[in-house]
């Protein structure tokens, strides 16, 4: 499941190309995106394909996997806030096409229940992009997470939160909780691709090759998934196996 590249901008192509195909294929397609460093090649060269090439993205739809909480999405580090700046805006994709957890949901609990229905009701997911934290988490489901869980609130642990503390003023500003897509949600995706790069996602990959599923590697849930794949470049490959790969 897992597949080598040489760089970033390797994996930023054909990722993109792959969404190409996709939306060529089904205009419909419901999209499940992911913020990060690791997304933003991605997304430049998706907007690139789409000007160059021009796909018709008008009845696309997407669902992100997670929002902090307390963060409205004019707040700069908000995922709202990430998704316009990096992707929706250059796209000009409509706000009725694009979710994302609501973090300043009055109710919280009554967000996260609607967003997996709405998930359900926009006919499942048809693809899913993620990345990966240090700890192994996808989206914001952190180990212990249970493999059938839905959107939920989470907790989100000091090895994410001081992960994520170099894009805040202060690290001490970084939410202690977040809204994210469940596992679950994650797994009844027809299709998901992790994408995992730099030197300092060597050992997570080498732990989540060497894990059986498990919940304490959240990633690992993906091993169950018939239509997984992994894509790393060079520097996140270095403690891999060969037969990683074969
Ligand atoms: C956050 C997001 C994850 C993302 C992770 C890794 O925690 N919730 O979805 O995979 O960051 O981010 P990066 O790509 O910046 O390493």
């Amino acid at each position: 499941m897992f597949q080598l590249f040489p760089t970033p901008a390797d994996i930023a192509a054909h990722v993109s190309a792959h969404l190409m195909d996709l939306i060529r294929q089904q205009p419909h397609a419901v999209l499940g995106l992911a913020t990060g460093s690791t997304m933003e090649p991605i997304y430049a060269a998706f907007i690139a394909q789409v000007q160059q090439q021009g796909v018709d993205i008008r009845q696309i739809r997407s669902f992100n996997l997670d929002e902090y909480m307390g963060l409205p999405p004019s707040h700069p580090q908000s995922y709202h806030y990430y998704m316009q700046q990096h992707l929706f805006q250059a796209l000009g994709l409509d706000a009725a096409q694009v979710r994302l957890p609501n973090g300043v949901a009055p109710d919280s609990v009554a967000e996260c229940r609607q967003y997996s229905a709405d998930i359900a009701a926009a006919g499942g997911l048809d693809f899913q992009l993620l990345g990966i934290g240090t700890n192994g988490h996808i989206g914001f489901n952190e180990p212990g997470t249970p493999f059938d869980s839905l959107t939920h609130v989470v907790h989100l642990t000091q090895k994410t939160r001081t992960d994520n503390g170099r894009l805040f003023d202060n690290p001490s500003q970084v939410p202690t909780h977040a809204i994210t897509m469940g596992i679950q949600d994650i797994l009844n995706a027809k299709q998901v691709i992790l994408v995992a790069t730099g030197a300092h996602k060597a050992q997570t990959m080498r732990q989540l090759f060497l894990s059986a599923p498990t919940p304490d590697m959240p990633a690992s849930a993906l091993k169950n998934h018939g239509n997984a794949r992994i894509y790393v470049d060079a520097a996140a490959a270095a403690l891999l196996p060969p037969e990683a790969f074969a």
